[in-house]
C-alpha cells in the first residue's frame, strides 16, 4: 500500500476530478496515491527544483505509474499545456504568496478553469484575495493539525466571489464550521499578541498606538472563535 500524510490525504479527499496538475509536486506523492487508488487518469507532477523532480521520476517509476503520472520540470503552471485539459489543479505545502504568485503568473492556464485545491501553509489571506481577483469563488475549506502544525486547505472553482476582510483572513467557511483546530490556530495567535504586548509594555517609550492595534486585533479574533 502506497501512504502519504493526513494533510495531503485531506487534499486527496476533496479531488473529484481525473485530470490533474499538482504544482510543487516533490516526491509525487499526491499523483502517485490518486493515481492509485483510481480516483485519477492522467497528472502532471510539476516541480521546479531539480533533487525533488528526479525524486518525483524515481517515485512514479518505482510505482509503474509512467503512462499516468507525467513528471515535467519547470515553474508554477508553465508545466501545463492548454491540450493536457487539466480539470483540477493542487499547490500544496508552501506560503500562500508563493501560491498567489504562481496563480498570478500562470493565470493564463486557468482558461479552462480547473478547479484548484490550494494548501498555504502560512498567509492564507493571499490566497483568498487572489482566487477572488481571479474570479474564483471558494466552495470548500478544511483546516488539519498534523505533526505540531496547522494547515488550511481551500476548494475554488470558477465564479464570482466577493469576501470582506475577516473572511479573507479567517475564511468563508472556516468561522462558521469552527472547528476545534480553528478555535486553536486562532487562541494561539493570541497568545502570540498577548506575548508581544507584554513585551511592548516593558520598553522605556511604550508605543499606546501599536497596543491599542494589537489589543482591537484580539477583539476581533475573540469574536471569530
Ligand atoms: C514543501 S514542498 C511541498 C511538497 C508537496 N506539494 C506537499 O505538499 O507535501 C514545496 C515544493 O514546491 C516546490 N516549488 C517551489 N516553488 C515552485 C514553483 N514556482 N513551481 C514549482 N514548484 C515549486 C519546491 O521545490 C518544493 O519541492
Amino acid at each position: 500500500m502506497f501512504n502519504i500524510n493526513e494533510r495531503l490525504k485531506l487534499v486527496a479527499s476533496y479531488v473529484n476530478y481525473k485530470r490533474l496538475a499538482d504544482i510543487g509536486s516533490d516526491h509525487a506523492y499526491l499523483p502517485i496515491y490518486l493515481a492509485k487508488n483510481k480516483k485519477i487518469n492522467f497528472a502532471i507532477a510539476g516541480e521546479v527544483v531539480d533533487g525533488p523532480h528526479k525524486s518525483s521520476i524515481k517515485n512514479v517509476t518505482d510505482n509503474n505509474l509512467e503512462n499516468v503520472v507525467y513528471c515535467r520540470k519547470g515553474s508554477g503552471l508553465e508545466v501545463i499545456s492548454l491540450d493536457d485539459n487539466i480539470e483540477v489543479i493542487t499547490i500544496c505545502g508552501m506560503g500562500g504568496k508563493l501560491i498567489s504568485d504562481i496563480l498570478e503568473s500562470g493565470k493564463d492556464k486557468l482558461i479552462n478553469k480547473p478547479q484548484l485545491i490550494l494548501q498555504p501553509n502560512v498567509a492564507s489571506n493571499l490566497v483568498r484575495e487572489k482566487l477572488e481577483k481571479l474570479n474564483y469563488s471558494i466552495i470548500e475549506e478544511n483546516i488539519i493539525e498534523e505533526d505540531g502544525h496547522i494547515y488550511e486547505i481551500i476548494v475554488a472553482q470558477y465564479g464570482k466571489m466577493k469576501l470582506t476582510e475577516l473572511e479573507k483572513e479567517f475564511g468563508k467557511f472556516l468561522p462558521i464550521s469552527k472547528s476545534d483546530v480553528f478555535i486553536k490556530k486562532w487562541t494561539l495567535e493570541i497568545e502570540k499578541i498577548n506575548y508581544i504586548i507584554s513585551q511592548l509594555k516593558k520598553s522605556n517609550n511604550v508605543d499606546e498606538n501599536k497596543i491599542l492595534f494589537l489589543e482591537n486585533r484580539i477583539n476581533i479574533i475573540k469574536k471569530m472563535i
